[in-house]
């Protein structure tokens, strides 16, 4: 199973600073990308077009969108759907992620309704799950973690193995600078693979688990390496291609 190693750009970016990134970025770690790992690009929606160029002809890399609305086409104003995604070269997408859970008031049935729907359309998906403070300290980590995967998996029924990963990112450690202890992480991996068991089967030992929250280049290497973390979804410092460089090399 390939590591990937996800740069999460969210409301940043003209199109011609994605630009200049993406190449940067492709500059420092062309020829030292392992062949395990691969690097995935979430840019906003109006630089698609500046990261789907930047990458042309490039191995081991692919972008995705950040968001999508889980129908065909039609009267959903300021919504996009996958179709025009693939259109735009999208090959992944993400759903569920915490900021469109607790800013935009996304529940787990919309959320699992974009896992399925983009599966079906040909997108490989990331659904993010993840519990707030007050929910870990009330003890219900593994309760939060198996209704999000039940929830968010609910609509998929055969899965081809490689099409989906799941981040865990706990709300706390998003954008805080706060990162999960080694512990931390472990117990909640290990959460995630054994409920995915129970939902997909032996698909489950094939569908990567992500950590995402703070992590930086001088974290990564020690995260990465912990049991059933199979990448990285990156926020803030994904956002110069220096510091991410040294996160996918890590
Ligand atoms: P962060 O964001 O790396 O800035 O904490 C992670 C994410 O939101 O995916």
């Amino acid at each position: 199973m390939k590591k990937l190693m996800a740069a999460n750009w969210k409301m940043f970016k003209t199109r011609a600073q994605a630009q200049q990134t993406a190449n940067e970025l492709l500059g420092l770690i062309d020829g030292k990308l392992p062949s395990d790992r691969e690097v995935l690009i979430f840019p906003p929606f109006t630089a698609l077009s500046e990261v789907a160029e930047a990458m042309r002809g490039k191995q081991g890399c692919a972008f995705g969108a950040q968001n999508f609305y889980p129908r065909e086409d039609g009267a959903f104003t300021g919504e996009i759907s996958p179709a025009m995604l693939k259109d735009a070269g999208c090959t992944w997408a993400l759903a569920g992620h915490s900021e469109r859970r607790w800013v935009f008031g996304e529940d787990d049935a919309l959320v699992g309704e974009k896992v399925a729907y983009g599966l079906n359309q040909g997108l490989r998906m990331i659904l993010c799950i993840g519990e707030k403070i007050e929910e870990r300290k009330a003890g219900k980590l593994s309760q939060v973690i198996a209704e999000q995967l039940q929830k968010g998996l609910a609509g998929i029924k055969d899965i081809t193995p490689g099409d989906l990963a799941i981040a865990y990112e706990p709300v706390w450690a998003i954008g805080t600078g706060e990162v999960a202890g080694p512990d931390e992480i472990l117990d909640a991996h290990a959460c995630v693979r054994k409920e995915l068991a129970e939902i997909l089967g032996d698909t489950a030992m094939e569908t990567p688990i992500l950590y995402g929250g703070s992590v930086k280049p001088d974290n990564a290497s020690a995260i990465i390496a912990l049991d059933n973390v199979d990448g990285v979804l990156v926020g803030g410092a994904s956002l110069l291609a220096e510091s991410f460089s040294r996160i996918v090399l890590a």
